[in-house]
C-alpha cells in the first residue's frame, strides 16, 4: 500500500491581529496545499511550540505602532520558533517596530489598488510579476488598505518593494527568514497574491503541497477508524445540508454500516428536499439512513409561537428529543457525528471570549453528547467550506447536493414570519420552488451564495380577472457573501424577477404580491428571523 503523507506536515501558523482578511489569508495557504490554522496573537509559547509551524504569517489588523503607541505585540516566541514568519500590512509594521525602524502615519491613506515595483529580487517575490517595468523589474497590482507606513528599515533589512505611496511596501531580511508586506497578498485583486504566499509556503518554508482532497478523505478515514475503533457505531444527525451529507459519506467510508444517519423530516423542509437527500445518501451512497415523520409534532409545538428565538428554541428541544428517540431505538452506539466546519470552531473561540454578540442563537445538536453520554466525532472541523464540498465531489456526492446553498437548521420556521402554520408553509415551499428554478434556469443559482423566498402574513390587495384579492406577500431574498457574516444583495436581472413575480403571483394560490430585499448584511441579516 502506498504510504500517505502526512497532510498535517509542514503546517503554517496564521497569528490574528484583527484583520477582515485573516481567514483569507489561512484558505490561500491551504490552497497552496498546505494545512494552515488561525490562533489570536496572544498564543502563549508553549500553544505555539505545540503547534509546531514550519512558517507564520502575522495577520493585519485596526492596531497601530505609530505616534509612541506599542499596538498589539508580536509575541517574542514568534522570532524564537527559528521559522520563516512574514507580516502582512499591521504585521510587517509590527515586526518592523519590533526590530527597529520606523513606523509612521502615512499622509495620504491608501485604500485600494496599486501598482508595486519589486526590488532586490528577494526570495519571496523573485520571477512574480504582472508585467515587466521599463528597467526590467516586476510589476506587480496589489490592493493596499493602511493608513501607516515603515518609514525607515530596520538593521538587517531590505525593501523588497516599493509603491509611490509606500516607499516601504515590501521588507526582508534573508539571514532571518523575516519577510513584510504592506499589500494584502490574501485578496484576490492581487492578482499574484496566491503566488506569493505560495511562494512563501512551498518554497521559503518548505512545506509540501499534500493537503489536497484525495489526502483529505485519506486522513480523515483513517483518523475516524483510529477513533471509532473495530465495532464503535456512530450517530449521525442528517439535516439536508452540504456539510452533514459530507460526514456521512466519509464515515460510511471509514466504517460502513457502523454509521446510522437519522433524519428528522420537520415539516420545515424546502419541497422536496426530504426525498432528494434520501436518495443521494441512501440509494445513492449506500449510507442508512433513518428518515424519521414528525411534521405534525413540530407544527403543534409551533401554534400560536411568533417569536423567532422562541421558534428556534422549540425547534432544537424538540430535534434532540426526537433525536434521543430514535437513537435509543437504532441501539448501541457510542459516538455522536457532527458536521462542524473550522468557521464554527473559530467562530465559537471569539465566542469564548465574549466579543462576539449572539444576534440569532444558530443550533447545531449541541447538549446532545453529554445527555446521551456519547463521545463527538467531528471529522470535518478542520476545514473551510469549500474544502468541504471538494470532499463531497472527491467522495462522490452529487453536484446539487454539495454546491446547495445552506439552509438554517429552523428551516422554514424562520421564513414564515410570524406563527407557522401548514397552509403557510405550503405556499412558501411554491414560490421559493419556482424561485429556485427561475435562477438554475438562468444560471443564476451558482452565481449567489444564498437564495430563498419569505412569507409575509400581512396581507395586501391584488386584482386577477376581475377579482380583487387580499392575500399574503412573498419578499425574494439572493445574497451574495463569502463568509456569511456580511452580504449584499444580489443584483438580479429584472427580467428574471418580473418572471418569478409573475409566475408565483399566477401559479401559488393565496398570493397577491412579491417584493425584492435589497438589504445588505449589515445592518440586516441574511434570514429575516
Ligand atoms: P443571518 O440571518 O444570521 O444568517 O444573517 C447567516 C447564515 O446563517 C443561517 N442561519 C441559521 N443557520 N440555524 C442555522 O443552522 C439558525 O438558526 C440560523 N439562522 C440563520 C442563514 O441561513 C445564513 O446562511
Amino acid at each position: 500500500m502506498p504510504v500517505l503523507p502526512d497532510i498535517h506536515d509542514g503546517r503554517i501558523l496564521v497569528l490574528d491581529f484583527g484583520s477582515q482578511y485573516t481567514r483569507l489569508i489561512a484558505r490561500r495557504v491551504r490552497e497552496a496545499g498546505v494545512y494552515s490554522e488561525i490562533r489570536s496573537f496572544d498564543i502563549s509559547e508553549d500553544a505555539l511550540s505545540s503547534f509546531g509551524p514550519r512558517g507564520i504569517v502575522l495577520s493585519g489588523g485596526p492596531d497601530s505602532v505609530t505616534g509612541g503607541r506599542d499596538g498589539l505585540p508580536i509575541p517574542e516566541a514568534v522570532f524564537r520558533a527559528g521559522v520563516p514568519v512574514l507580516g502582512i500590512c499591521y504585521g510587517m509594521q509590527a515586526m518592523a517596530a519590533r526590530f527597529g525602524g520606523a513606523v509612521d502615519s502615512a499622509e495620504a491613506r491608501e485604500f485600494g489598488m496599486a501598482e508595486v515595483r519589486a526590488r532586490g529580487h528577494s526570495d519571496l517575490l523573485r520571477g512574480i510579476d504582472d508585467r515587466t517595468g521599463p528597467g526590467g523589474e516586476g510589476l506587480l497590482d496589489v490592493w493596499m488598505s493602511h493608513g501607516d507606513r515603515v518609514t525607515a528599515l530596520p538593521d538587517g533589512f531590505r525593501t523588497i518593494a516599493s509603491s509611490p505611496n509606500a516607499p516601504i511596501a515590501g521588507i526582508a531580511h534573508p539571514g532571518r527568514q523575516l519577510y513584510g508586506l504592506q499589500f494584502h497578498p490574501e485578496v484576490a485583486h492581487t492578482r499574484q497574491g496566491s503566488a506569493i504566499l505560495g511562494r512563501f509556503v512551498n518554497g521559503i518554508c518548505d512545506c509540501p503541497p499534500v493537503w489536497t482532497p484525495a489526502n483529505i478523505v485519506e486522513e480523515s478515514v483513517a483518523s475516524i477508524r483510529t477513533r471509532v475503533g473495530e465495532a464503535g457505531r456512530v450517530l449521525l444527525a442528517l439535516s439536508g445540508g452540504v456539510d452533514s451529507s459530507v460526514a456521512a459519506a466519509l464515515l460510511h467510508r471509514a466504517i460502513g454500516d457502523r454509521v446510522t444517519g437519522i433524519f428528522v423530516d420537520n415539516g420545515l423542509l424546502r419541497r422536496g428536499e426530504g426525498d432528494e437527500v434520501m436518495e443521494a445518501l441512501a440509494r445513492g451512497q449506500g449510507v442508512r439512513v433513518r428518515r424519521v415523520e414528525a411534521a405534525p409534532r413540530f407544527l403543534a409545538a409551533l401554534r400560536g409561537v411568533e417569536d423567532p428565538e422562541r421558534k428556534r428554541t422549540l425547534i432544537g428541544n424538540l430535534f434532540i428529543e426526537i433525536f434521543e428517540e430514535e437513537a435509543e431505538r437504532a441501539g448501541g452506539a457510542s459516538f455522536l457525528a457532527q458536521g462542524t466546519i473550522y468557521p464554527d470552531v473559530i467562530e465559537s473561540a471569539r465566542a469564548d471570549t465574549g466579543k462576539a454578540d449572539v444576534i440569532k442563537s444558530h443550533h447545531n445538536v449541541g447538549g446532545l453528547p453529554e445527555r446521551m453520554r456519547l463521545s463527538l466525532v467531528e471529522p470535518l472541523r478542520e476545514l473551510f467550506k469549500d474544502e468541504v464540498r471538494a470532499v463531497g465531489l472527491e467522495l462522490g456526492l452529487p453536484r446539487d447536493l454539495v454546491f446547495r446553498h445552506p439552509f438554517p437548521g429552523p428551516g422554514l420556521a424562520v421564513r414564515v414570519l410570524g406563527e407557522v402554520r401548514e397552509d403557510r408553509l405550503e405556499r412558501l415551499r411554491a414560490a421559493d420552488a419556482i424561485f429556485l428554478e427561475e435562477l438554475r434556469r438562468a444560471g443564476w443559482y451558482d452565481r449567489v451564495a444564498q437564495a430563498f423566498a419569505v412569507f409575509l402574513p400581512v396581507r395586501s390587495v391584488g386584482v386577477m380577472g376581475d377579482q380583487r384579492r387580499h392575500e399574503p406577500v412573498v419578499v425574494l431574498r439572493a445574497v451574495e457573501t463569502a463568509d456569511f457574516m456580511t452580504a449584499r444583495a444580489a443584483r438580479l436581472p429584472w427580467e428574471l424577477l418580473e418572471t418569478v413575480s409573475t409566475r408565483i403571483v399566477n401559479e401559488v394560490p393565496g398570493i397577491s404580491r412579491v417584493g425584492v430585499d435589497v438589504s445588505s448584511k449589515p445592518p440586516a441579516t441574511i434570514e429575516w428571523e
